[in-house]
């Protein structure tokens, strides 16, 4: 029976019970922080349908999948031109999205996109401004399951051009940039995580949840060397409250496995994600990934701290010169501890002394060390050796 034939009443009736079940799908995304791999940290504008193909084979072949890595992301330069009806196209790199994200679904994975507010992305593509509700309607017709929504240049081209001088409306107008594009994806009735990229801007976490964020950057743009990775991480002191299940502070994609980081660097980076329950999207390319950084990647006692479904961000719990302790609350009175080593030069000349009592716990604590698995007994004013920039991650299942 075609719709239009129905009388008014019973197409209400239709209507309500389709749109019922949706609003609460779509408060069910994201429940824990978004696992995957996203493409714009290793390939740039490099990316292209093979390559994504490439990422999601990979993602099941290394046993990521099976440790909890889902979305498969397109990031930035997907976008090819609009057609005369304002129908975004996508370029020669991706000659048929929907095939693509059939093919990512047939592997049990789903797929992201990226676009961005303004009427370019990042990268100078074309963006969703004044078509959101058309884009929101393609992407659920491709089967896209979660959009990373980049400000950009909405900021040069609305926001400066509509309220020059007068920061307040400049953010009045981004807020409601991002509504707009929430309110489109609803009305899709295809559960869709929303990202927000917007660098933290205008105390991000105060209000992304009430634009239909899941998770929102809270940092401008990661790098692969330490520094950028431990300025994004220390951002993050002082959001816990912000996250909970469904929304997620995000200190940006994962450089796990990029750049010249050390060992060490890769497990303290993947840790610290892990305690501030920050979106686990590796960034490296999966192909030619080495034996050692999977086994980052997929270490399930990491994972775990990451997923907790408490959803309880981790805290700097004190720092003592270049060696931080923060902690997390789990499920089940359970306690993550991650001790950091962030200076280049401390030897065992002076070791760390860790102090319980400083995130008060009392007396001798029985731990796991998650990086090694071993058991070991924790006492006030222990002794530990750490290496430059590595971190010690313990798990304590009856702390006391
Ligand atoms: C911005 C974002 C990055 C990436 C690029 C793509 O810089 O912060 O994560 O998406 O744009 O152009």
């Amino acid at each position: 029976m075609r719709m239009s034939s129905l009388p008014v009443t019973a197409l209400s009736a239709i209507l309500f019970f389709a749109v019922q079940p949706f609003s609460s799908q779509a408060q069910d995304v994201a429940l824990t922080p978004p696992m995957g791999w996203n493409s714009w940290n290793y390939f740039a504008e490099k990316v292209d349908d093979p390559g994504v193909r490439a990422a999601a084979d990979q993602i099941v072949a290394s046993g990521m999948k099976d440790a909890g890595y889902i979305y498969v992301n397109i990031d930035d330069t997907w976008e090819g031109q609009r057609d005369s009806n304002g129908v975004l196209h996508t370029n020669a790199k991706f000659p048929d999205m929907k095939a693509l994200a059939d093919y990512v679904h047939s592997k049990g994975l789903k797929i992201g996109i990226y676009s961005s507010p303004g009427p370019k992305t990042c990268a100078g593509y074309e963006g969703s401004l004044g078509h959101e509700e058309q884009d929101a309607q393609l992407y659920a017709a491709w089967g896209i399951d979660y959009l990373k929504y980049d400000l950009c240049s909405f900021i040069p081209e609305v926001m400066e051009k509509q309220a020059p001088n007068d920061p307040p409306a400049q953010m009045r107008l981004m807020h409601a940039a991002y509504t707009k594009m929430w309110k489109a994806l609803k009305a899709t009735g295809r559960p869709i995580v929303f990202s927000l990229c917007q660098y933290g801007w205008d105390a991000v976490w105060e209000w992304a949840p009430s634009v239909g964020g899941n998770l929102w950057r809270t940092t401008g743009d990661i790098q692969p060397n330490m520094y950028s990775i431990y300025a994004n991480m220390s951002l993050q002191a002082g959001l816990a409250s912000y996250a909970s299940p469904g929304h997620w502070n995000d200190p940006d994609m994962l450089e796990v496995g990029n750049g010249e980081l050390t060992p060490a660097e890769n497990r303290a980076h993947f840790s610290m994600w892990a305690m501030l329950a920050a979106p686990l999207l590796a960034g490296n390319d999966l192909t030619h990934m080495k034996p050692e950084i999977r086994d980052i990647l997929t270490n399930r006692d990491v994972i775990a701290i990451d997923q907790d479904k408490l959803g309880k961000q981790g805290s700097r719990a004190y720092v003592d010169g270049e060696v931080e302790v923060w902690t997390r609350n789990l499920s089940g009175g359970a306690l993550a501890v991650a001790v950091l080593n962030t200076g280049d030069t401390r030897y065992s000349t002076h070791p760390f002394h860790l102090y319980l009592s400083r995130f008060g716990l009392h007396g001798p604590q029985k731990a796991r060390d998650l990086w090694t698995g071993k058991e070991m007994e924790l006492s006030e004013g222990m002794a530990l050796e750490l290496s430059s920039h590595d971190v010690l991650l313990l798990r304590i299942a009856v702390p006391k």
